[in-house]
């Protein structure tokens, strides 16, 4: 499973709702965690595999691995939080991202049963980057201009080596 990086118009679109949960996405979900842990990642979105449905997967070291299909964002503290992020789309690229420190989400398994998780910390964080994977959006877009196209210059020189 190959994961698209930045440039490629797929990470750029909003995803669509999976319109029913069959055994398909369970393979899906597992094959998403595989390339997860392969690419040494936190959290992967559909878009990120040219798959552009509103599913992600997050594993954090220690936890197990959570599937999140067709979620909603029901609740974000009005505290936020600055914390380093990177992506696998994004590939050699950290940088401090501002969000809400805590959040409430309802999503479907693979399995297709519903569920709601308050998440704070880590959590929280990885849910809402990949949250915005589906909306087409990345985690350089959160930053200051200045410091995006700081970041779109050094990997535009990396690129021309
Ligand atoms: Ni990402």
């Amino acid at each position: 499973m190959e994961i698209i990086t930045l440039g490629n118009e797929l990470l750029r679109r909003k995803a669509e709702p999976v319109s029913h949960i069959d055994g398909r996405y369970k393979k899906i979900a597992e094959e998403m965690i595989g390339a997860l842990r392969a690419g040494k990642g936190v959290g992967l979105a559909g878009p990120q595999i040219g798959l552009v449905e509103r599913i992600f997967v997050v594993e954090i070291q220690g936890d197990e691995p959570r599937v999140f299909i067709n979620p909603s964002i029901i609740e974000t503290s009005e505290e936020t939080v600055k914390y380093e992020e990177g992506c696998l789309s994004v590939p050699g690229v950290w940088a401090d991202v501002i969000r809400p420190a805590s959040v409430r989400v309802q999503a479907w398994n693979e399995q297709g049963r519903p569920f709601t998780l308050e998440a704070d910390g880590i959590l929280a964080r990885v849910i809402l980057h990949e949250y915005d994977h589906l909306e087409g959006m990345l985690f350089i877009d959160r930053l200051s201009e200045v410091k995006r196209n700081r970041i779109l210059a050094k990997l535009e020189k990396q690129k021309r080596g």
